[in-house]
């Protein structure tokens, strides 16, 4: 038999994962067969170019996904009848060797016990025949109420008729600019926000204008003036842990800004996903409370309890909602039903809001460690948040600091991620530390980015 010989330069992401992701193939289509014996380290590496590490790395990760046996002495071999045996496996790509402070992802906790145990609940139930049907384009009454229910909890009005089931809050927010804007409107943001707003935009043929903020977030006045000069008529924000910049709008600039919307009939997209990181909610109403008929209110589980099962919701404006579920349809028809299931029980039996609890105090012990190595820089960053946004002193640009890090395996994003506009974005970098798998990869992260802010830069600038 000829020696196996994986195709793997179409897979992206790291090269042992992708001679992995070959073997499961090989072992479906059957050009490696059950007990086949598969060439040495040395040999793969040989043939595909890559080190012995890095067939080493991928015999591991077989070994872990059960597909294949290795006996030492006797070398690697499809497991006896592998092509049944292949389990259940989800693809991922994340490097275990980047330390991944650039996407805001939440800590993974013990929530696929979580999921684990509603499954088998849920199995048992003997309506479950309904989670397999069509539904309203809104969402059913019960998912709404649940979802009402956690609103509520952030100081929205408790309204299920008002609520729109979607799957996630970047669905919500595409349901909420189909329902409010046309091609060749101008929709405002925050002058750094959420980089998904900005792709959106483009596509939905907006112009995309961003509002000068300071440490409180939005500035009413340059709101105002570029409000009369603009004529635009939709603002989308984060007031709570504005990503990137993780501040929270206290209440006085909430009632400026909203008497602002008030005056010129400016609609508000109010996205609070990571609303759940405050604690003290009392200090913080939302817009869809001040503004309840020109607010549309997003929120979802993906920060605060999976991004995986993408159920989000919108609390629309009354004379919306149709439009809103009307968009639903038109996009995706529905959210699927399922997976807002097990979310609407985790609002009502307490679960949903131990888990933002327990983000709060993980996210506390993770910035506390981010702070630790920062502690003399000009940083943003709220109590509990995963994102902080580090402004950096010259003769750091942002570009080099990020550039500087990838070197040292750690991935940051620059603030030019997030700008909207044609001036030059300030030199900061946004530091998210939900990914990293453990507080132990957080330490060592930090630790080489604080020692990378510490060094010289000018003998590598004037190389540059
Ligand atoms: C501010 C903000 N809104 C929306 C989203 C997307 O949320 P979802 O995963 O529920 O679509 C993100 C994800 O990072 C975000 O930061």
């Amino acid at each position: 038999m000829s020696r196996w010989m994986p195709k793997i330069d179409h897979r992206k992401g790291p090269r042992y994962l992708a001679i992995a992701d070959a073997m499961g193939d090989a072992i479906r289509d059957g050009s490696l067969q059950p007990e086949q014996r598969l060439p040495t380290h040395r040999d793969l590496a040989y043939d595909l170019g890559v080190t012995v590490g890095t067939v080493s790395r991928a015999y591991a990760e077989a070994v872990r996904r059960d597909y294949v046996i290795g006996e030492v002495g006797r070398g690697t071999y499809v497991k006896p009848d592998g092509e049944k045996r292949i389990p259940f496996y989800i693809p991922y790509d994340i490097d275990p060797n980047v330390f991944d402070f650039g996407l805001n992802f939440p800590a993974e906790g013990e929530r696929v016990d979580l999921l684990r145990s509603s499954l088998m609940t849920l199995a048992q139930d003997p309506g479950l025949g309904a989670v397999m049907r069509y539904q309203s384009e809104q969402g059913m009454l019960h998912h709404r109420q649940s979802m009402a229910k956690w609103a509520s909890q952030h100081g929205t009005p408790n309204d299920p008729d008002r609520i729109v089931i979607s799957n996630g809050v970047q669905h919500a927010m595409t349901l909420s600019l189909m329902a409010q804007a046309r091609a060749g409107d101008t929709l405002l943001c925050e002058e750094y926000t959420y980089p998904g707003i900005k792709g959106l935009a483009t596509q939905l043929g907006l112009k995309l204008q961003g509002v000068p903020m300071d440490d409180k977030g939005l500035i009413p006045e340059k709101l105002e003036d570029i409000v009369i000069q603009t004529g635009a008529r939709i603002l989308y924000c984060m007031p709570n842990y504005q990503n990137p910049t993780s501040v929270i709008m206290p209440l006085d600039r909430r009632k400026e800004i909203a008497d602002i919307a008030q005056k010129y009939g400016l609609w508000i997209i109010e996205d609070d996903i990571y609303g759940f990181l405050n604690d003290s909610l009392q200090d913080t109403i939302p817009f869809a409370q001040m503004l309840p008929e020109q607010t549309y209110y997003l929120n979802g589980s993906s920060k605060c309890v999976s991004p995986g099962l993408r159920v989000g919701f919108v609390l629309a404006p009354e004379r919306k909602v149709k439009t809103v579920a009307a968009c639903v349809r038109l996009s995706s028809w529905m959210a699927a039903p399922l997976n807002v299931e097990i979310i609407s029980r985790w609002v009502e039996d307490g679960t949903a809001f131990q888990q933002m609890e327990w983000h709060r105090e993980e996210a506390s012990r993770r910035r506390e460690i981010v702070l630790k190595y920062l502690d003399d820089q000009d940083i943003m960053s709220t109590d509990h948040t995963y994102h902080s946004w580090l402004k950096l002193a010259s003769p750091w640009t942002a570009d080099t600091f990020v550039m500087r890090a990838r070197e040292r395996d750690v991935s940051i994003m620059p603030a030019s991620t997030f700008h909207v506009g044609r001036g030059t974005p300030i030199n900061a970098v946004r530091i998210c530390y939900g990914a990293p798998p453990s507080i132990e990869n957080v330490e060592e992260g930090m630790k080489r980015l604080g020692q990378l802010i510490h060094e010289e830069i000018h003998a590598f600038e004037s190389v540059m």
